[in-house]
């Protein structure tokens, strides 16, 4: 008796009435084990990682005897290592040396290594990292002598480390051990380098929390585990959050967002988030869709493999959170506020049918011609409330919204739709920087491709992304604005560079870099 009272008492404390008795999602645990220190030390290791920009002729160390450079030079010239970007060379019990492995990792040219590519190099050295059995690594960067490209790659490189080393683990009785090695960062300075290793974290810590609300399985991520799941993230790092509940969503008119979940006892939320970095009094907004599961409602989704994947169809909503966490963690000098719409598209007695029409927040009525737009129908009163009610200067919109976008671009680019030449630009900057790269389709020559017959619009059209976009474009109204159609982005089915399987956290870093060109300019 005694022992089921205190654990019903810890399980209300945890939270967990509000989420499946299997998995607390309110208990955010750390994303990853791996460890980062920053020095201007030669640190012992079991494993050296030398950086080695292309021709950079007979290698010296400090501390390396004779004997350690003629075998490691010998084993660069007989396996013709040159240092080209990405290249690598492994030297097992090096001579000399009290290392048990040395890595040499040509970084080619620094000054015209990107940011991307040095991720990519990152993930790559993390991968072949766990596949061998070191605990600590010291990485060696001082061959690279422009002090900016040195600590600039350091840190993309552990940034790219890092990404690699997420795992969505809480679902399994017996996890695989995580990669937790120790990392030293030998940088040329290391006070000038630190700040931009702390920046780089804050960006991966939102990366992971994106991750992870993406992953969560659609009964676990409802709209109110969600929304509670972000707050506990992100108020400790200052952020202001509020949370609608379903009658507030409903009081304030939002009847286009209510309707997605009204055939669920997980009810419509609202998510608002927002940083003030800043004294501006006009905040930036970003509106991400969380729709925590997409059965497609009446029009159900008929295939096995379209269906089981839409945990991931709130992806937009959490990069949104992910977005605000590394804006906040990095403490950037932006008001940003980010909203998100919840919601679960189920079928039930009361679920809404093919050919309802609901009101919108602004007043203006939507024919529901198909269940399944209902990420457009949750996403206009999310732009529309940051317009309304938040005064927002200009609004992203993100979200996994149509097939046809994957059609049209697969997902190499997400889809982006605006009218202001200024948001086109900072966008393809920020998605090239990050490679989360962006491409535009057009909004003008679709007159008439949302018209109802009965009502102010209707949720379906042809060409489809084009649909959604001038759906969603109403309801920002003057605001400028533009939309994101990042379909198709959202997981991975195996580990590619620096994602591993599952969940990508896709947006966060577009979201965040974006956030600071556009406040820049
Ligand atoms: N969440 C889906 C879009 C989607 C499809 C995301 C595939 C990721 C991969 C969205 O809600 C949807 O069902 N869209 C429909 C809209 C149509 C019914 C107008 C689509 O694109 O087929
Ligand atoms: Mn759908
Ligand atoms: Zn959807």
């Amino acid at each position: 008796m005694k022992t089921l009272l205190a654990l019903s008492i810890g399980a209300i404390l945890a939270g967990s009435t509000l989420l499946s008795p299997a998995v607390s999602a309110a208990t955010p645990t750390p994303y990853i084990h791996t460890q980062f220190n920053v020095t201007e030390s030669m640190q012992q290791a079991d494993l050296l990682v030398v950086l080695v920009p292309e021709d950079s002729g007979e290698l010296r160390l400090s501390g390396w005897d004779r004997a350690s450079r003629n075998h490691i030079n010998r084993a660069i010239s007989v396996a013709a290592f040159t240092g080209k970007a990405g290249s690598q060379l492994e030297i097992v019990a090096p001579v000399g040396l009290n290392y048990g492995r040395v890595l040499l990792l040509g970084v080619g040219n620094p000054a015209e290594l990107t940011r991307a590519k040095a991720e990519e190099m990152g993930a790559s050295l993390s991968g072949w990292v766990n596949g061998t059995k070191a605990e600590t690594v010291h990485v060696h960067s001082q061959l690279i002598a422009n002090a900016t490209d040195n600590h600039r790659i350091s840190a993309a490189l552990a940034h790219g480390v890092e990404l690699r080393n997420y795992r969505f683990d809480r679902y399994k009785s017996q996890p695989d051990a995580r990669p937790a090695q120790r990392y030293s960062w030998q940088v040329a300075l290391a006070t000038d380098a630190r700040v931009q290793f702390e920046q780089k974290q804050a960006l991966a810590q939102g990366v992971f929390t994106a991750r992870e609300l993406t992953n969560l399985p659609g009964s676990d991520g409802y709209p109110e585990a969600f929304a509670r799941y972000a707050q506990q993230v992100l108020e400790p790092l200052g952020v202001e959050v509020t949370i609608l509940g379903p009658e507030q969503v409903k009081a304030l008119g939002m009847g286009s967002l209510y309707s997605v979940s009204q055939g669920s006892h997980m009810k419509a939320h609202l998510l608002v988030a927002r940083w003030r970095g800043n004294q501006d009094e006009q905040p930036i907004a970003l509106v991400g869709k969380g729709n925590s599961f997409d059965t497609g409602g009446y029009n159900l989704k008929t295939q096995a493999a379209s269906i089981l994947r839409m945990h991931t169809d709130k992806a937009g909503g959490a990069a949104v959170v992910g977005a605000i966490k590394a804006l906040a963690g990095q403490k950037a000098p932006v008001h940003v506020v980010g909203v998100v719409p919840l919601s679960i598209n189920m079928i039930s007695g009361d679920a809404t049918l093919p050919g309802d029409v609901v009101t919108a927040g602004d007043g203006s009525t939507i024919e529901v011609g198909n269940t399944d737009a209902e990420g457009r129908l949750i996403l206009a009163d999310g732009i529309w409330y940051a317009r309304e009610h938040l005064n927002a200067r200009a609004i992203a919109d993100i979200a996994t919204l149509t097939g046809a976008k994957v059609g049209a671009l697969g997902n190499a680019y997400s889809a982006i739709f605006t009218q202001h030449s200024d948001i086109e630009q900072t966008m393809r900057e920020a998605g090239d920087l990050v490679q989360e790269r962006v491409w535009p389709l057009p909004l003008e020559g679709y007159d008439g491709i949302v018209r109802s017959r009965i009502a102010d619009r209707i949720n379906t059209g042809s060409p489809g992304a084009q649909a959604g976009a001038i759906f969603l474009q109403h309801f920002a109204g003057d605001t400028p604005w533009v939309h994101i159609d990042m379909a198709g982005e959202a997981f991975v089915n195996s580990a590619t560079g620096i994602h591993p399987e599952g969940s990508t956290g896709h947006g966060v870093r577009l979201l965040t870099e974006w956030v600071k060109l556009y406040q820049a300019q």
